[in-house]
């Protein structure tokens, strides 16, 4: 493996301009949150970036390692006889420790976003193939979530197997609405699936967000009727992807999904908490506000969609509350209720109908559309929110960027704020295609990329390669410049970062690796396997 030193990397894309944001003190409002970072070590990079590479390897820098925690297919608990497998395509990881005073053991958490039917049921996309219900069966078990029991011993991180802690949720999963009254005539809804990214609640639950649902369920399309401004009293619906085909075996309402859903690790419920909007949920970044209120931070990822915010009505929940769009031009958050537009009236039934078509309310109010966010992460030093935009093919930024939004007066619960662009995409910052973000313990910035396997390695892309990991150091000489830490195998991007608390592991997922592949004799990766294995989407740890 050839390495760069990091001023040859730096000099082979041109050195970047960006400006960071002044480190000033920490807030009071975000300090109690954040008091636990104050006395951890900074992690020392003693190894060397790598240059971006298009071999089907987990390729890291030199001086670390990496250990795999769990693959597709593998048992996480349950019995011998009814064992608890691990579902694919691994995307958001979050840990929760189960004793404040031991941070070497506890709960994490895994979505698992979706799938290749390929892989999993043998299906292939051809012309006039149909999906059995067996395929469809087998294909509803693997999403959802795994909450794994881990420990580390002897300095590595295993999932204890036997544990009675472990935990599946897949496509059939029964989980409340949590909402003033039924969706499409229920207030259960049936299974969690497009789990793509999440968050942590200050009282120790899981989030998790159900993004592109449509996929799977379709969509119903309440564009009002041409010429006239009135809704469609039945809404018609926009078929799920032919790829799943589940809607040819099982019926479910599309309302019920694209949610943000709780699980509470400790006593094993989910609910989905409806108030926080319907939409393409990628992340719910939680920060507690002075007055002890939990404020979430969401976004859609979709191109030409919004930046959310969710102020709760109460501390220790997040049931009741308000929702927010984001006018990032005059730097307003815009309240989303059945009072705050003249239309919503006639346009909505109620509140609920308000959520459950979020996008609509929020065009509608002025809400600002922007290029894919993705992931948000709080900067623990200044309390900027950080926003992934990953990019927008349409309006030519094949690159995104990643937007920072300062709240007046550092205060979460603000309606004004300042939005600018805090690192742009290209060649020039050496960054492309920016997903999940996370600081590590000192304070750096992480980020991996989510550039799509169609179009890597590819025009524009090319250079990049293979998706990856880097890191941003926030303070120091090197501030603000952007390594390569990790390349992933063919077709893979890396997800779900999450570091340890001593900063020593970066819990990460490799997700769908040759999901390229056009069939099963022609596997473009075989990760983490050898040649001829299928690819298994798995979460790993790194050794920093
Ligand atoms: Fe599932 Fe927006 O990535
Ligand atoms: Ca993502
Ligand atoms: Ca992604």
């Amino acid at each position: 493996m050839m390495t760069y030193s990091r001023r040859q990397f730096l000099e082979f894309f041109g050195k970047s301009t960006v400006a960071l944001a002044g480190i000033s003190s920490l807030s009071p409002l975000l300090s109690s949150c954040l008091s636990s970072q104050k006395k951890m070590p900074r992690i020392p990079f003693s190894w060397k970036p790598i240059e971006p590479s298009q071999l089907d390897q987990l390729v890291l820098a030199e001086g670390l390692s990496w250990n795999l925690l769990a693959k597709w297919g593998d048992r996480i608990g349950g019995s011998e006889k009814s064992p608890l497998i691990f579902g694919t395509h691994a995307d958001f990881t979050s840990f929760i420790p189960f004793d404040e005073k031991n941070q070497d053991e506890g709960f994490l958490w895994v979505n698992h976003e979706y799938l290749n039917p390929l892989f999993v049921s043998g299906w292939e996309n051809k012309k006039g193939t149909k999906k059995t219900k067996a395929q469809v069966d087998q294909e509803m078990k693997v999403v959802g979530g795994s909450l794994l029991h881990v420990q580390k011993e002897f300095g590595s991180w295993t999932v204890v197997q036997d544990s009675p802690k472990a935990w599946r949720l897949d496509a059939n999963s029964p989980i409340p609405l949590i909402a003033p009254r039924a969706i499409d005539g229920s207030k259960m809804s049936y299974g969690t699936m497009a789990n793509c990214a999440g968050g942590k609640t200050p009282w120790k639950t899981f989030l998790t967000c159900e993004e592109n649902y449509d996929m799977f369920w379709g969509e119903w399309d309440y564009t009002p009727e041409a010429g006239t401004q009135k809704p469609l009293s039945e809404p018609s619906i926009k078929p799920a992807e032919r790829k799943y085909s589940w809607t040819e075996h099982v019926s479910r309402p599309p309302t019920h999904y694209g949610w943000v859903v709780e699980i509470n690790p400790w006593t094993r419920k989910a609910k989905k908490l409806t108030g926080l909007g319907r939409f393409a949920h990628e992340a719910a970044t939680c920060v507690v506000a002075n007055d002890g209120r939990t404020v979430v931070y969401t976004g859609d990822d979709q191109t030409d969609e919004c930046l959310y915010k969710f102020i709760a009505d109460k501390p220790g929940s997040l049931e009741t509350g308000t929702l927010y769009v984001a006018d990032t031009i005059k730097g307003r958050w815009l309240r989303l209720t059945m009072i705050d537009h003249p239309d919503f009236k006639w346009r909505f039934k109620d509140q609920t109908d308000l959520l459950v078509q979020t996008r609509v309310a929020a065009h509608m109010v002025g809400g600002t559309p922007l290029d894919r966010p993705e992931d948000i992460e709080i900067n623990p030093a200044n309390g900027d929110v950080l926003v992934a935009l990953t990019n927008n093919n349409r309006a030519g930024r094949p690159h995104g960027s990643i937007l920072r939004i300062q709240e007046n007066n550092n205060n979460p619960l603000a309606m004004e704020f300042k939005a600018s662009t805090w690192i742009a995409g290209g060649p020039e910052s050496g960054l492309s295609c920016p997903d999940n973000l996370a600081f590590d313990p000192a304070g750096n910035l992480w980020v991996t990329t989510d550039r799509s396997e169609k179009n890597m390695n590819k025009g524009e892309l090319a250079p990049f390669k293979n998706n990856g990991l880097y890191v941003i150091p926030m303070s120091g000489p090197d501030a603000g410049q952007v390594f390569q830490v990790a390349s992933a195998p063919m077709d893979a991007e890396f997800t779900g970062p999450t570091f340890s608390a001593d900063g020593k592991t970066l819990f990460l997922c490799v997700q769908h690796p040759g999901d390229g592949s056009p069939s099963l004799d022609q596997l473009t990766s075989n990760w983490p396997g050898k040649a001829g294995d299928i690819p298994r989407s798995a979460v790993i740890t790194i050794n920093l």
